[in-house]
């Protein structure tokens, strides 16, 4: 029945959906297994991709922390803590918008043009939206200078920094340190406003012959596996 309103509803109006980029399809049909994901989230493939990876990870109990870099107002991070609720889960963000360094080098290269302001947040707002926030860690200042004293190993890293510097060295860092069976979600990879993202994860995998997967959600991710 339900099936049967959805196929009229794409036969009505499938094309004017899809001029705006949505998609009323089926997603996992088969899989019996119970799942949590947020309706509310706006972007339901980075969240269900989230989902399924950490499903992968708890499941094979493959061990590491987490961590997100690029954190802002803690909106995707948040499901990073739900999902890994036993884990520590390392926050690392100048939560004061992007450096000045990192600006001027994406606009010297012609990566972007830097216009959004991710200034108005703070670690007590971004702490009050986790379930587990005695499982975070906040790493507060300019990446990668602020990382200098984390040693530690990671099951799933989120990279979400637009920009080319700060995605470059992201790889660089927490690349060695994801264990076997660990991913990296890179985002802004097919985002054509913020071109250094997809060049830093170019320029990183291509030095390191590392594999990456693309995936169609609202920011355009690549997935790295360890
Ligand atoms: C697009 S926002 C992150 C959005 C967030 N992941 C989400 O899904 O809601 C990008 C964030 O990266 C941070 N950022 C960019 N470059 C950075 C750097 N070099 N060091 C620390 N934080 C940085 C900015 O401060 C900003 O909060």
């Amino acid at each position: 029945m339900l099936k049967s309103i959805v196929q009229g509803i794409v036969f009505l109006f499938g094309g004017w959906l899809k001029k705006r980029n949505f998609y009323l399809t089926s997603s996992l049909e088969y899989l019996e297994r119970k799942r949590t994901i947020d309706k509310n989230y706006l972007d339901y493939i980075r969240l269900s991709s989230l989902e399924l990876i950490s499903h992968e990870i708890n499941f094979k109990k493959v061990k590491g922390n987490v961590a997100e870099l690029g954190v802002y107002k803690g909106k995707f991070a948040r499901y990073i803590n739900q999902y890994f609720p036993d884990r520590t889960l390392y926050l690392f963000d100048t939560f004061l918008g992007f450096d000045e360094r990192d600006k001027i080098s994406d606009v010297n290269h012609g990566f972007s043009e830097v216009g959004q302001d991710f200034s108005n947040t703070s670690v007590k707002k971004v702490l009050s939206l986790m379930p587990y926030p005695e499982k975070c860690k906040v790493v507060q200042g300019f990446f990668p200078d602020s990382a200098g004293a984390i040693d530690d190993i990671f099951a799933f890293v989120s990279i979400d920094t637009d920009l080319y510097e700060p995605v470059l060295k992201g790889l660089q860092f927490f690349f060695p340190k994801m264990v076997k069976g660990g991913y990296i979600f890179v985002h802004d990879f097919n985002n054509d406003g913020y071109k250094g993202a997809r060049k830093g994860v170019e320029d990183f995998c291509s030095e390191n012959n590392v594999g990456y997967v693309p995936i169609p959600d609202l920011g355009g991710s690549v997935v790295i596996v360890k």
